[in-house]
């Protein structure tokens, strides 16, 4: 399931009729690399989890018939190939939040459609390099555990604030840890430790039960971190384990971050980079 039924006013006024989720990440829009990475992973079923502004997101995955035949016509195979994967990509489904009240209850939206499952949450804000695999190490762990996985990666002190915050335990895997507890967004001084949860959890159906308890916390806002404290605390559950990714992530989630995002994925493009390369360091060179 991918949450996209934020406000996304950092971004305003590009967000004002359009979801934050369909910015182009170079030109693409950032939610296409997210259903991108979980279909390489495996997962052909994806739940996208709605708010306002909904069609432009639900068009960018549907058929574009006059768009298809007038590219067919041309023997644009190359933007015709372009405008059709983004259709075929997965089985892809839409449900309303409603009200905003955050991550938790996003997830919560999830519930009839995931079923007996066990089900990935990916957030639009981290964009995983394909390079990376990340999803599927966590799936592999899931199934080896049974316990809720969630994706951990250092990040500077100054910054724990932005993030949820994991205490954690050594496992006998390289890269894999036993997360002892999580806090959701913690001062500097009160974080456990510096990892922080990107964007890229699995979890069992068990959460629901959980999250339909879990009191706002943090901003006011039902918070999955909660859910996932009360998992890791609990002494007769499967716990939760982190998969530490120390791959290429690029944060899409304000606007200086954004644009570093598109700078570092266009300046490795095959098609971009040549041309951007040497243009980017002249530029930087005058700075
Ligand atoms: C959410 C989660 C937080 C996590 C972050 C990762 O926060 O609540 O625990 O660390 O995503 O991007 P948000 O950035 O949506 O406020």
């Amino acid at each position: 399931m991918i949450p996209a039924a934020g406000l996304g006013t950092r971004f305003l006024p590009a967000t004002k009729a359009m979801p934050k989720e369909m910015l182009p990440v170079v030109d693409k829009p950032a939610i296409q690399y997210v259903v991108e990475e979980a279909t390489a992973a495996g997962i052909d079923d994806v739940l996208i989890i709605i708010g306002r502004n909904k069609n432009n997101l639900s068009n960018h995955f549907d058929s574009v018939p006059e768009l298809e035949s007038t590219l067919e016509r041309k023997g644009d195979h190359s933007k015709l190939a372009k405008v059709q994967h983004s259709s075929e990509l997965a089985d892809i489904h839409f449900v309303r939040q409603g009200e905003p009240k955050g991550l938790g209850h996003a997830v919560l939206r999830a519930k009839a459609h995931v079923g007996d499952h066990p089900f990935a949450v990916l957030l639009g804000d981290d964009l995983i390099d394909e390079r990376d695999p990340l999803l599927t190490t966590m799936l592999d762990e899931h199934t080896k555990r049974g316990a809720a996985i969630v994706a951990l990666m250092e990040v500077d002190p100054d910054s724990i604030h932005l993030y949820g915050a994991a205490a954690v335990e050594a496992t006998d895997d390289e890269g894999v840890v036993k997360v002892t507890g999580l806090v959701e967004k913690p001062a500097k001084e009160d974080a456990p430790s510096n990892l922080a949860i990107i964007g890229r959890y699995v979890l069992s159906p068990s959460v629901f039960e959980i999250l339909e308890r879990t009191e706002p916390g943090k901003g006011g806002e039902i918070q999955l971190t909660d859910a996932l404290q009360e998992m890791a605390a609990d002494p007769d559950g499967p716990g939760v384990y982190g998969v530490v990714f120390r791959g290429r992530r690029y944060d899409t989630g304000d606007r200086v971050d954004y644009i570093k995002a598109i700078v570092q994925l266009a300046a490795d493009r095959e098609d971009l980079g040549p041309e951007l390369r040497p243009w980017f360091k002249d530029f930087a060179a005058k700075l």
